[in-house]
């Protein structure tokens, strides 16, 4: 069996924390690709993170480069590229200028890495992961957004606090478009099982759901740009289930046929991540309200959709 290839586009942050993952966990070769630029970033980060190896003994050979030639061949690729939001700004002010990176980012993918599973991490991520599966022509099994792993892990952090209970304990499902109008759903949260409606009071439910929603916000604000630990793990999470064919069921921005009533459109869902891919878009019944704040949320990511196609 041949090592696995993982490239990672963008050495930023992001980049460089999912590249020290993804090396502990020995998911596969990783090839750290930047601007030119930034090319003494990527590979001073490989550097360092294959040294890193030597020292806590993993196996993991990490290059760094901003030559597309060396993501060739990739069986997972992560894109990262793109600027992140600095305070004051929303996800959506970044559309102008991430748009252009994502289209350069697709034409390199069509030719470099055809076969690919791609996970999206740039903002704003539902249009970005549109726009990525537009200009590739990808199957949509193949190109998935990262945004439901990470605030559905910010929402159950918010919950275990809240009940007072191990955060490994709390399950919740956050879905729409990975923006203020997501929707973090409260009747499918659990404590092993149990709703959270039981535990946790309506109003207290409801801040927790409104902190969840500024999630990002609130650290861009505390540290002056994008939170990087919990989104890196969040896209290995995703890229281990395809690599291993582990099937987890996440919510991720998928691309939507007329599931959940929308067509041509990425929004988070529950999805079944396997070695096919996106396999399944998983449809669970929602309450009336609930399905009110998913429209909502529909609405305002197609509205983005709309604006990149006049940039
Ligand atoms: N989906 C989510 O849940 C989520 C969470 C946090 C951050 N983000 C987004 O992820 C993106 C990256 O965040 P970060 O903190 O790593 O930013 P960063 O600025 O640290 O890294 C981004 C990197 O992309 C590189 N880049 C720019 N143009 C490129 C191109 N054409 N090809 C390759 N690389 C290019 C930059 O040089 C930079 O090194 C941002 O758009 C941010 O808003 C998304």
């Amino acid at each position: 069996m041949s090592r696995k290839k993982i490239a990672l586009i963008g050495a930023g942050n992001i980049g460089g924390e999912l590249a020290a993952l993804i090396a502990r966990k020995e998911l596969g070769d990783v090839v750290l690709f930047d601007i030119p630029d930034k090319e003494g970033v990527a590979k001073g980060k490989a550097l360092d993170l294959e040294q890193n190896g030597a020292v806590l003994g993993y196996d993991a050979k990490i290059t760094g480069t901003s030559n597309w030639d060396d993501c060739a061949g990739a069986d997972v690729v992560i894109i990262t590229a793109g600027v992140p939001r600095k305070p004051g700004m929303s996800r959506d002010d970044l559309l102008s200028i991430n748009l252009k990176i994502i289209r350069n980012v697709g034409e390199n993918l069509k030719t470099k890495c055809p076969n690919a599973f791609v996970i999206v991490i740039s903002n704003p991520l539902d249009a970005m992961v549109y726009e990525l599966k537009k200009v590739t022509g990808f199957a949509r099994e193949r190109v998935v957004g990262m945004a439901g792993v990470l605030d559905a892990g910010r929402f159950q952090l918010f919950l275990a606090r809240e009940a007072g209970v191990a955060v490994k304990d709390v399950r919740a499902m956050v879905l729409g478009g990975h923006g203020d109008t997501m929707v973090p759903v409260t009747s499918y949260c659990t404590i092993y099982g149990v709703p959270v409606t039981q535990t946790i009071a309506a109003e207290k439910l409801q801040a927790i759901v409104e902190r969840t929603r500024n999630g990002g916000g609130e650290i861009v604000k505390l540290m002056g740009t994008s939170a990087f630990y919990a989104p890196a793990s969040a896209a290995v999470v995703m890229a281990e289930s395809f690599l291993k064919d582990q099937k987890r069921m996440v919510p991720a921005a998928a691309y939507l046929d007329g599931e959940y009533g929308y067509k041509d459109l990425y929004m988070g869902v529950p999805v079944v991540i396997g070695a096919k891919g996106v396999e399944r878009v998983v449809n669970i019944s929602l309450t009336g309200d609930e399905k009110a704040m998913l429209d909502k949320s529909a609405t305002a990511v197609r509205e983005l959709i709309e604006a990149s196609k006049k940039l």
